[in-house]
């Protein structure tokens, strides 16, 4: 089978880049991504795309309007297209059974009930979103009750592995890609359509192919042991501080050995994002539902560990600044989960920034790419007061208003822009003692201490 019309069902971080790359390497294949949402949508066919990636822009200037298309029409998206992939979200479900681990799979289900209701002939069906093994045989099941013109369907896994801030570099040369099917000759046929899709510009000995469950729970797996990395080398850097030893050196010491590698050892305030904590969450309430409580405690820890760097990280700052930091203005530096994304979703700029106005600090905010109207959502939705926002909270346009007579500054995201700050006109515009409380280990201490702060990076101490 030859695929010559793509649909994705979802037009947020994964849906949109992900198909804007399919569509630049396969002018042959016409993508169309169609989303509820009208807004995203409008915003994919403006010059300010909704997702900020670097390098994105291009991608999309390059196949729309000519093979790239984005609509919300979703229904005429699906009938016209061989193969549809389901990219939409997959959050942890908040109520019922299973609230705070399991998946909410509502959004999957409803895509299933479309795509079942308006298909006719023969489409593949491609798991996209990040989901709990065994949803293909849920999607299979509403397909195969729900198809009015007797539509017949494969379902395939495909999950994806791109990181925010690097998407377009991971989408274009990806370590691998990974597709599983059925095990009979109708899911071989359909693994190799959508292999022959991704070989247009992937060697095929990346693209890797198992059988459903294998890939639906690779998908956890990966992200869970990624998370992992980090909780761990979290977990040293309060030792680190404890005994005088420095995290980035420990970090370099260990990662030299070819078989634990350097990569994602970089202690920080905490891993946020959207996925890491959700799939945790998903896979520990898997093991749970597996009835394998040493297995789902053993990965729980991870997320503990991660929700306890956040909270130290505050304690730290109100235990520095004589015990309190009512009335005190704290420079953030950083809202973004991470540098290189206007991303906020479980960003640990949100946890710091809401537990620091409950201590009663005056916050002034500066992240080059997330909005105000972003930051002031983000705290509402964790539970900041709204007037405690409004009095409390401003967010700044750059680094220099928001440490202008600022108490203490808190670095939350890795920006490069942040490593190039003058220290010395910082150091004028602040009251003294000047803090700086380094949550992403971006500034050079002894620099730092040569301006006259008073800093602190974690894993290192004062
Ligand atoms: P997102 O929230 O940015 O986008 C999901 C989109 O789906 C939304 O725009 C929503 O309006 C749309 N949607 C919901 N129901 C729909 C329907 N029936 N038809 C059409 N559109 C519908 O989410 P995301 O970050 O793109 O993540 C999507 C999935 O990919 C999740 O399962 C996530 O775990 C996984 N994932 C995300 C990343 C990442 O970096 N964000 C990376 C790998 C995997
Ligand atoms: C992560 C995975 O890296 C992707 O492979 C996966 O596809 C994606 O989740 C997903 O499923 O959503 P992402 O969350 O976009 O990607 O970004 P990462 O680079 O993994 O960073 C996640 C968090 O960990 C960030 O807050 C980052 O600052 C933090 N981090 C990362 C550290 O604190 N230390 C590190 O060494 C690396």
């Amino acid at each position: 089978m030859k695929i010559q019309s793509i649909c994705c069902l979802g037009a947020g971080y994964v849906g949109g880049p992900t198909m804007a790359m399919i569509a630049a390497k396969c002018p042959d294949i016409q993508v169309t991504v169609a989303d509820l949402n009208e807004a995203r949508i409008a915003a994919w066919n403006s010059d300010t795309l909704p997702v900020y990636e670097p390098g994105l822009d291009a991608i999309v200037a390059s196949a729309v309007g000519k093979n790239l298309h984005f609509t919300t029409d979703i229904r005429s998206a699906i009938a016209a297209a061989d193969l549809i992939f389901v990219s939409v979200g997959t959050p942890t479900k908040s109520y019922g059974i299973g609230a705070g681990r399991a998946a909410d799979l509502r959004y999957i289900e409803s895509a299933a009930r479309l795509i079942a209701e308006v298909s006719e002939g023969h489409k593949i069906i491609v798991e996209k979103s990040t989901i709990p093994v065994k949803t293909a045989t849920a999607i299979k099941s509403i397909l195969a009750a729900n198809s009015p013109h007797g539509a017949t369907f494969q379902v395939l896994s495909n999950p994806e592995f791109l990181a925010e801030g690097t998407a377009v570099e991971d989408l274009e040369c990806p370590d691998r890609i990974l597709i599983g099917g059925e095990t009979t000759p109708e899911g071989h046929a359909a693994v190799e359509a959508l292999a022959s899709v991704y070989a247009k510009w992937i060697p095929r000995d990346r693209i890797l192919t198992t059988n459903l469950w294998s890939s639906e729970l690779s998908k956890l797996v990966a992200n869970a042991f990624l998370a992992q990395r980090i909780s761990s080398i979290n977990s040293i850097s309060a030792l680190c501080e404890a005994t005088g030893a420095d995290v980035d050196e420990v970090a370099r010491a260990i990662g030299m050995d070819s078989r634990i590698g350097p990569k994602f050892l970089k202690a920080s305030v905490g891993f946020g994002g959207s996925c890491f904590q959700k799939d945790i969450l998903n896979l520990v309430y898997l093991c749970e539902s597996f009835n394998l409580p040493h297995v789902s405690e053993y990965w729980r820890q991870v997320v503990h560990l991660n929700d306890w760097q956040k909270s130290r990280f505050v304690e730290k700052i109100v235990r520095t600044l004589y015990n309190t930091v009512n009335g005190k203005r704290i420079a953030i530096l950083g809202f973004a989960f991470k540098k290189d994304t206007n991303d906020t979703r479980e960003s640990p700029a949100i946890q710091v920034c809401r537990d620091l106005l409950h201590e009663r600090a005056h916050l002034a905010i500066y992240d080059p790419r997330v909005s105000a109207e972003n930051i002031r959502e983000d705290l509402m939705i964790a539970g900041v007061p709204r007037e405690l926002i409004e009095s409390n909270v401003e967010v700044c346009s750059d680094a220099y208003a928001a440490t202008e007579n600022a108490h203490a500054i808190a670095t939350l995201t890795e920006w490069d822009e942040f490593r190039a700050l003058d220290l010395a006109r910082i150091f004028e515009l602040m009251l003294k003692p000047a803090f700086v409380f380094d949550g992403r280990g971006i500034l050079s201490l002894d620099s730092l201490k040569a301006h006259g702060f008073d800093a602190f990076a974690i894993g290192k101490g004062f």
